[in-house]
């Protein structure tokens, strides 16, 4: 067998134990399917998120709708706090995930953190209007230094309910990086709120 054949196979062996591993978690703890079939193994994109927020030597990062907490568990940060409306997802989080991350049940609106270096929000905003996500982040500005989303190119075969560009953004926050962090037509773009 080939290297590269031998890389494949354990690569698709690690994802399967990965899934399996979620299914039995989901199993207790209810939470949407979509986290027991995206194990980071098979969703990367978060070592390239957390590559992005990391290169900004944060102290205080949340990340709002953190699933499992893949990304928070990947960043440096003194403190960490993920917040997601599932509340079976957050208890599962809870679990497998380090005691020094907080999580919490709830939105942008439940954010409570006085001072964030670094607000994520990746891989759901597409759910929902761009008014909508205005008026969830316009209340955040005065609290945040930069908000990292990702941006789905509209020519996607996948459908997605929105595709923002985040235009609204303008005068707010300027894009200081982006990466596609290994995904297809999605980027995934760091912003620097304007004072
Ligand atoms: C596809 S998962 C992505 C999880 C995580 N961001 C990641 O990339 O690994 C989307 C998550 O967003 C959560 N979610 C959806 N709408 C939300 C909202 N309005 N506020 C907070 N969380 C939300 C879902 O419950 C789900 O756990």
């Amino acid at each position: 067998m080939s290297a590269v054949r031998r890389d494949g196979f354990r690569q698709s062996a690690r994802v399967a134990v990965d899934r399996v591993a979620l299914a039995g978690l989901r199993s207790i703890y209810g939470f949407h399917p979509w986290h027991a079939q995206s194990p980071t193994s098979a969703r990367p994109y978060r070592h390239g998120v957390a590559d992005l927020v990391n290169s900004v030597s944060p102290q205080v990062v949340v990340e709002v709708g953190c699933g499992l907490g893949a990304v928070l568990a990947r960043i440096n940060a003194a403190k960490r706090f993920g917040y997601d409306v599932d509340p079976g997802v957050i208890r599962a989080a809870r679990l497998i995930r380090s005691r020094s991350i907080v999580f919490a049940e709830g939105g942008f609106e439940q954010v409570t953190e006085p001072q964030i270096d670094v607000l994520i929000a990746v891989n759901w905003p597409h759910d929902f209007p761009p008014d909508q996500m205005r008026r969830w982040l316009a209340p955040l500005y005065s609290r945040i230094d930069y908000l990292l989303v990702d941006i789905i190119d509209p020519s996607s075969p996948s459908a997605y309910r929105h595709y923002h560009d985040y235009a609204f953004l303008e005068g707010c926050a300027e894009p200081v990086a982006t990466s596609d962090c290994g995904e297809k037509l999605r980027n995934f773009v760091l912003f620097k709120v304007v004072r």
